[in-house]
């Protein structure tokens, strides 16, 4: 088994957990808005219930996208670079370091097995993502 791998299962793992709270993308929302009035601005005109569906689909290629993606995900994964890239939602560099952030916290706050070799490992998976997607945030 990969190192990879095993960092996958584990985050993997985690979300689950998380995801059985119930408010894992609700509680996400409230931290990131309150969290600078440049998030709230990008979210200005947001449906915010079908963005917290959007968030968990997100969320769940960010993971698979870290280890043996399919290719349905890194589709995904090339749409979502597009989608936040300058010349559409514009979502800058910065705004990423708060993403993840409250991600981190969302995380902590939702599964109780929460510690620091978890961090890590969320921590690893969500970069990796969004490396990719600041790849794309000037070319398109
Ligand atoms: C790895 C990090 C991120 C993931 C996985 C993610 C995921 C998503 C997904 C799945 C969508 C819906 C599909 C789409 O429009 O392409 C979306 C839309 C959006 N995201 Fe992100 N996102 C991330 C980072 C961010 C950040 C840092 C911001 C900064 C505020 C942001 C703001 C937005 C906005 C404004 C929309 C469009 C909302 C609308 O339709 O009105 N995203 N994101």
């Amino acid at each position: 088994m990969s190192d990879n791998k095993a960092v996958r299962d584990l985050v993997e793992k985690s979300y689950g957990i998380c995801r059985m709270t119930g408010s894992f993308s609700s509680d996400f929302y409230d931290l990131f808005l309150a969290s600078s009035p440049l998030v709230r601005e990008k979210f200005a005109d947001t449906d915010m219930q079908t963005q917290q569906r959007m968030l968990d689909q997100g969320i769940r290629h960010l993971i698979r996208y870290f280890h043996a993606p399919s290719q349905v995900t890194l589709d995904k994964m090339q749409e979502l670079g597009r989608s936040h890239s300058k010349s559409r939602l514009n979502i800058e560099p910065a705004l990423y370091a708060i993403w993840l952030d409250v991600l981190l916290k969302t995380v902590a706050k939702h599964d109780p097995d929460f510690d620091d070799e978890l961090e890590n490992a969320w921590r690893k998976v969500a970069e990796y993502g969004i490396t990719a997607m600041l790849a794309m945030y000037n070319q398109i």
